[in-house]
């Protein structure tokens, strides 16, 4: 079975790379970015920007894949919201091109959207957004990416979008290593909550959703064109995370040596506004007999411990 990973060369691409690598023999793996990571042989990399129709199209219809896994996106918050056009091209324009592809031959589109579509209303319920509420972006990279969400349901492409939050692995710096590393002291914000969720977990989680939509292609057309949220379970504050790092890793006699509780509107810095809360309920995960994944704590505490 040939899938192609767009942003193979990010936190969750490299991920999701790993997880299908397991099995060798059933997957040819393809990977799509602009530079080519170096764990990725020449042959297995198409160096294609998702924005450019022209060259994208062709370029993944030509290998007639049975899966695409669009994780590529313009990820970084504040870099959508100096520049809103590039943030749409990537995520909303990409996001298109992709589904146009997987039309093409009826190719099975599995597409990442965020909990930032989210936290311009507050929830229904206080544990958390549900999948069938009415989304309310705050930022360029919620509206985009909600953009791309809209494009991909009206194309008549067979897609899954899945929506997770606060994504943390090896493949990039990002919040977790920030903490983890404690060099300086981190500010950390005790009035920005979503679910943590790891890339090795996320991508297996993935997987699963893959094997069991094309294993079962007669019943699969409501798994198929719907939005699952997936997360790891729980939610925390990002001050809540830096002090569960701080004592986990027991660098420092008092977590406050390491991290400065602030608030957002402290960060003056922060270029896009952030939800206050964001985490995601999985429901529907859950109802279409999918495991839950762990709590936030139990990844965190594997990924820091090991690496
Ligand atoms: N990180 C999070 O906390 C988080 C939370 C919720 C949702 N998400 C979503 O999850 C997905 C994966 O996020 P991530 O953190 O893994 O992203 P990431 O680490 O920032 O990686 C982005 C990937 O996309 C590629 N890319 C960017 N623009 C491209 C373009 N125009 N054409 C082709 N490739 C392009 C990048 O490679 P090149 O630069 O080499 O092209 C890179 O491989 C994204 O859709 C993001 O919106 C992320």
């Amino acid at each position: 079975m040939r899938i192609i990973i767009t942003g193979i060369s990010g936190l969750l691409g490299s991920e999701l790379y790993r997880a299908f690598s397991d099995d060798k023999n059933k997957y040819d793996l393809r990977g799509v970015s602009r530079r080519r990571p170096p764990y990725l042989a020449p042959e297995k990399h198409i160096p294609a920007d998702i924005a450019d129709y022209e060259d994208v199209f062709q370029k993944i219809t030509r290998l007639n894949p049975e899966v695409i896994i669009n994780t590529a996106a313009l990820s970084n918050v504040d870099e959508c919201e100096r520049n809103p056009d590039e943030a749409y091209r990537i995520n909303a324009l990409g996001a298109r091109n992709m589904a146009l592809a997987a039309r093409r031959f009826d190719s099975y589109l599995v597409h990442i959207s965020t909990d930032y579509v989210f936290g311009g209303k507050p929830p229904q319920s206080p544990d958390g957004y549900s999948e069938y509420e009415e989304p309310s972006p705050m930022s360029q990279y919620g509206r985009t990416k909600l953009w791309g969400e809209y494009m991909i349901r009206e194309s008549g492409a067979a897609f899954s979008i899945i929506r997770t939050s606060w994504i943390f692995g090896s493949a990039r710096s990002n919040y977790i290593t920030q903490f983890a590393d404690g060099k300086n002291i981190i500010p950390a914000c005790e009035d920005m909550v979503s679910s943590p969720t790891y890339a090795p977990d996320l991508a297996g989680a993935i997987k699963e959703l893959v094997e069991s939509s094309l294993s079962r292609r007669t019943e699969c057309h409501l798994r198929r064109n719907g939005i699952y949220h997936i997360t790891n379970s729980g939610y925390a504050s990002r001050y809540e995370i830096g002090v569960f790092v701080a004592k986990t890793l027991k660098n420092t006699s008092s977590p406050d040596e390491k991290i400065r509780k602030v608030r957002l509107a402290d960060l003056k810095e922060m270029v896009a506004r952030r939800p206050n809360f964001s985490a995601l309920k999985n429901i529907l995960w859950k109802l279409d007999g999918f495991r839950t994944l762990r709590k936030w704590q139990e990844a965190v505490k594997e990924f820091i411990l090991n690496r």
